[in-house]
């Protein structure tokens, strides 16, 4: 979800307040990506490399977290399961603050018993990380390591392979997201930045895998 700051620096407003804004566009995306029939959301909400931000920035990108996955009576209205991906709480690396663990763990709780979009939000994620870890559950599990064995330890195995990344904001490179599960997808650009992205880019991406 590229863009957040920079949409808040054209408007002369504090970063924060475009993460803020971003926060508040993925809850609009949510209904309108459920109204498409999509039946799967994964969005990229803070990253490994993200931690070493302004203090204050990182601590309002944390409350914007809380909120996101307090946000339960909406997903359930709109039947949507929320998940989370990311280093697992209990490994030495992890970063999430208790707080958050908190509200992630009440969220995918919550919604569990939702039939209809998957929602994962990658919090403390790193595809790198992702990879490494797999490849070591693999390795400790006493498994050969095949694109199958490494495949059911990444953080959410269920996740089906990615039809379509979408990059706002205009940028153009690849980042630490998702690398293995991405392999052959489409991907959209857009020079919008995340707050602006709207179902127009949200159609514009789905009829790069839908034909
Ligand atoms: C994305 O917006 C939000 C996070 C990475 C948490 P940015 O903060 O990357 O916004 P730009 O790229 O500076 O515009
Ligand atoms: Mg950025």
């Amino acid at each position: 979800m590229d863009g957040n700051g920079r949409w808040a620096q054209a408007r002369g407003l504090p970063r924060t307040d475009g993460h803020t804004e971003g926060e508040e566009n993925l809850a609009r995306l949510v209904r309108i990506a459920v109204r498409a029939d999509v039946g799967w959301l994964t969005v990229f909400g803070f990253s490994t490399e993200n931690w070493i931000r302004p203090r204050p920035e990182v601590r309002h990108i944390l409350g914007l977290h809380e909120r996101l996955f307090g946000r339960v009576a909406e997903l359930n209205e709109l039947n949507v399961r929320i998940q989370w991906m990311g280093r697992p709480f209990d490994t030495p690396d992890a970063r999430t603050p208790k707080y958050v663990q908190r509200a992630i763990r009440k969220a995918i709780r919550d919604t569990a018993a939702n039939t209809g979009m998957v929602l994962t939000v990658a919090f403390d994620y790193g595809s790198r990380a992702e990879i490494l870890h797999a490849a070591r559950q693999a390795r400790v599990g006493g498994q050969a390591l095949t694109v199958a064995s490494l495949g059911a330890h990444l953080y959410v195995p269920e996740l089906p392979p990615v039809d379509v990344v979408v990059r706002t904001s205009g940028e153009r490179r690849v980042s630490n997201f998702m690398l293995w599960q991405s392999q052959g997808a489409a991907i959209s650009f857009t020079a919008k930045p995340w707050p602006e992205f709207d179902a127009e880019g949200l159609h514009t991406a789905l009829s790069l895998v839908r034909g």
